[in-house]
């Protein structure tokens, strides 16, 4: 059905056949298991091993800390571990701590074998890390009551619970809060294949046809990401609808793709302009991640957590100790001189 302008909320209230919104959609394509979950197979087996040992034993998982790039499936993860070992997840991320206070709440309402999620962990204060020491190691947490000479500190006692943290950069977890995790455990980028398979999966659960070929060329265009791949088949789905057959054939990916200004190696225009600028501005490098930073107008941490990885990986970008540097790849492909020594 055509749909000129509505109300979005006001037409699902009416109609409730409505189709999800996105971020519904996100979480119904969210494997619930490790056998569903496809790809990092290292972190599968051990994750797998440590699991099933935990439940014979009877005792709760070790504290687990997830750590790689974004959209790699650190929540997800978070999800199986939760359902595997039969208990309830509580979520939370390290920016919605503010008060130590609020983390005490937290701690204190879990119940026996939940599983405490706290997204971005790095981004948690020192006085609050101060209490998750003694609640991860100990399974309790230090309050003080009352003000000056009479405050005095009592010890409260809390239910067996697995911390699962994840951070996009466990370089800034502080060495006595990374100790204290049992299970390290690092997400890497996904290969095409992985990433064809994981879209095929996806396709299936939101009822849409797709063709394999159709599936590889989003995922070779992902960057190594479910989460960007998984977009990428929504708004797919989008171009096979209104101007395509309905199935998702390879012209339909490539039109959605090149409409987004996505090339064939999945740049969008962001890692484009990093690129152009530091070929352009600064010769190619060495230059200072900062400095990359303020010529294009984005976050410093955001250009490495977000960018930077998969630029590295297809061998675009190179660090160096004195800094970045585009490489003759980078510039063949966006159509630069590559400069003879
Ligand atoms: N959806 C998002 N990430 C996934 C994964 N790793 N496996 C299966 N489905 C997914």
């Amino acid at each position: 059905m055509a749909i000129s302008s509505y109300d979005e909320e006001t037409y699902r209230l009416s109609n409730p056949g409505f189709e999800e919104a996105d971020s519904d959609i996100e979480i119904s394509l969210r494997p619930k298991t490790l056998d569903e979950y496809i790809g990092q197979r290292k972190v599968k087996e051990n994750l797998d091993i440590y699991m099933r040992a935990a439940l014979m034993r009877g005792e709760p998982l070790d504290h687990v800390l997830l750590y790689g790039p974004p959209g790699l499936g650190k929540t997800t993860l978070a999800g199986i571990i939760a359902n595997t070992m039969g208990t309830q997840i509580r979520v939370t991320s390290g920016p919605a701590i503010e008060k130590p206070g609020d983390l005490a709440a937290l701690l204190t309402n879990l119940n026996a074998g939940d599983i405490l999620f706290v997204d971005e962990i790095h981004r948690i204060s020192r006085s609050i890390e101060e209490v998750l020491y003694p609640a991860m190691e100990d399974r309790a947490i230090d309050i003080i009551i009352g003000k000056g000479p009479s405050a005095r500190s009592i010890r409260l006692d809390l239910q067996p619970f697995t911390l699962v943290g994840a951070t996009t950069r466990s370089g800034s977890l502080s060495a006595p809060l990374r100790d204290r995790f049992g299970v390290l455990l690092r997400l890497e980028l996904y290969t095409p294949n992985e990433l064809a398979q994981i879209v095929m999966r996806s396709a299936k659960i939101l009822g849409i046809a797709i063709e394999e070929d159709a599936a590889l060329e989003i995922a070779s265009r992902s960057r190594g990401t479910p989460r960007i791949a998984n977009r990428l088949l929504k708004r797919a789905r989008d171009f096979a609808q209104i101007v395509g057959s309905g199935d998702i054939t390879v012209p339909d990916a490539q039109q959605a793709l090149s409409k987004m200004e996505i090339d064939e190696l999945g740049l969008d225009n962001i890692d484009r302009l990093i690129l152009s600028t530091m070929i352009t501005n600064f010769n190619g490098g060495p230059v200072g991640l900062e400095t990359i930073a303020a010529a294009i107008g984005e976050e410093a941490v955001t250009i490495e957590d977000v960018y930077e990885p998969y630029l590295m990986q297809i061998g675009f970008l190179a660090r160096t100790p004195r800094g970045r540097t585009v490489t003759d790849q980078a510039r063949v492909h966006l159509g630069f001189p590559v400069i003879q020594e």
